[in-house]
């Protein structure tokens, strides 16, 4: 295990399982017969380690968390160096995952292969939160993002959550299932997409109303002081104790929609990390998320397009209710 380069880097992020994502294209995919792709492009994956590249790209000081097993675990902590990104790795015994991306192009349609992950011991796992406390000592923001692999507790993000209570860090969720149903107390935002609150919530949720019901009790439950829904193409919600704001999505041309929500929480936690306002920091995560959908593949967002769809700022003018400071408003530790 590496040591952390600084004691002060403002966002740390967590990916209990990482993944080399391979994306290609055919003409047709098909079955039995052997399907002839173009040549692969390679690139680090998993939540926290996407939140970390699009931060990183925005000059924000971020530091990726993650364990890593075999040649593709060496792969993606290459692949993350050359892209600058700062690392703290944990070596574990079994091999991390590839995912695979495939646009059919005969159709438009794209076709996502996503592998189950390693199987961590409770040694590794006990590891990874040991690199995690020494990684946030200073850290402003933590972010957990993405799926647990085999021999992960469903509790595991709680746990994570207490941690960053002790360390004095604001803790950020990005998961779905199992996850996100045992989170209990302690973050300080959670992003689910309106499939991962309908999941959470045990039921579908029809339209804007039911999604805000949902995340009101998550809210009241305890489990979080806000949550930001997102929606795809359509308005994200942001849900606090006092109220919700509505932030429409940018108009884009259709496109890879992979990574669009970890670039979402990358610039939600890259804003608020630069004591923006929440509104504020939400505005620059839909331009992150909609920047996304600019690149193919699971390239990253550009930092241009980013910019420039920040600038556009196809929104509303809503009343803010959040006010610029050092911590962000409302949120205990
Ligand atoms: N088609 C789109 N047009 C414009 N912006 C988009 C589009 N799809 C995604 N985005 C942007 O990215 C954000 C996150 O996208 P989305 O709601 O799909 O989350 P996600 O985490 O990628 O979803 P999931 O985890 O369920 O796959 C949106 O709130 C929006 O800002
Ligand atoms: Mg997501």
């Amino acid at each position: 295990m590496n040591e952390p380069t600084t004691n002060f880097t403002r966002i740390v992020t967590l990916t209990m399982n990482p993944a080399l994502d391979i994306s290609t294209e055919t003409r047709t995919v098909g079955h039995t017969s052997k399907v002839r792709c173009g040549p692969g492009r390679y690139h680090p994956g998993g939540g926290g380690v996407n939140v970390a590249r699009v931060a990183t790209a925005l000059q924000a000081s971020a530091s990726a968390v993650l364990p890593v097993g075999g040649l593709t675990g060496r792969r993606i902590l290459e692949l993350l160096d050359d892209e600058g990104v700062d690392t703290v790795h944990v070596d574990i015994a079994d091999t991390t995952r590839e995912n695979v991306t495939v646009d059919e192009l005969a159709t438009g349609l794209q076709y996502r292969f996503v592998l189950a992950g390693p199987h961590m011991s409770a040694d590794e796992r006990h590891a990874c939160l040991g690199a995690l406390r020494r990684a946030t000592v200073g850290a402003e923001f933590v972010v957990a993002s993405g799926s647990l692999p085999p021999g992960v507790p469903p509790d595991f993000y709680q746990t994570v959550a207490d941690a960053c209570r002790d360390q004095g860090s604001l803790f950020v969720l990005d998961t779905s299932g199992v996850g996100l149903a045992n989170l209990t107390s302690g973050a300080y935002l959670v992003k689910a997409s309106s499939r991962e609150l309908s999941d959470w919530a045990g039921r579908p949720l029809a339209g804007e109303d039911e999604q805000l019901d949902a995340a009101a009790q998550l809210i009241s439950k305890g489990c979080t002081q806000s949550i930001l829904v997102s929606r795809g193409a359509d308005p994200a919600l942001l849900v606090t104790p006092t109220g919700h704001q509505r932030f429409p999505a940018h108009e884009m041309p259709t496109g890879s929609g992979v990574g669009a929500g970890d670039a979402m929480v990358a610039g939600v936690v890259v804003g608020l990390s630069r004591c923006w306002s929440m509104t504020e920091a939400v505005r620059f995560g839909m331009a992150c998320g909609a920047a996304m959908m600019l690149t193919p593949g699971t390239g990253i967002c550009r930092p241009d397009d980013v910019w420039r769809l920040f600038d556009q700022r196809p929104y509303a003018s809503h009343p803010n209710p959040f006010s610029p400071s050092t911590t962000p408003e409302g949120a205990t530790r």
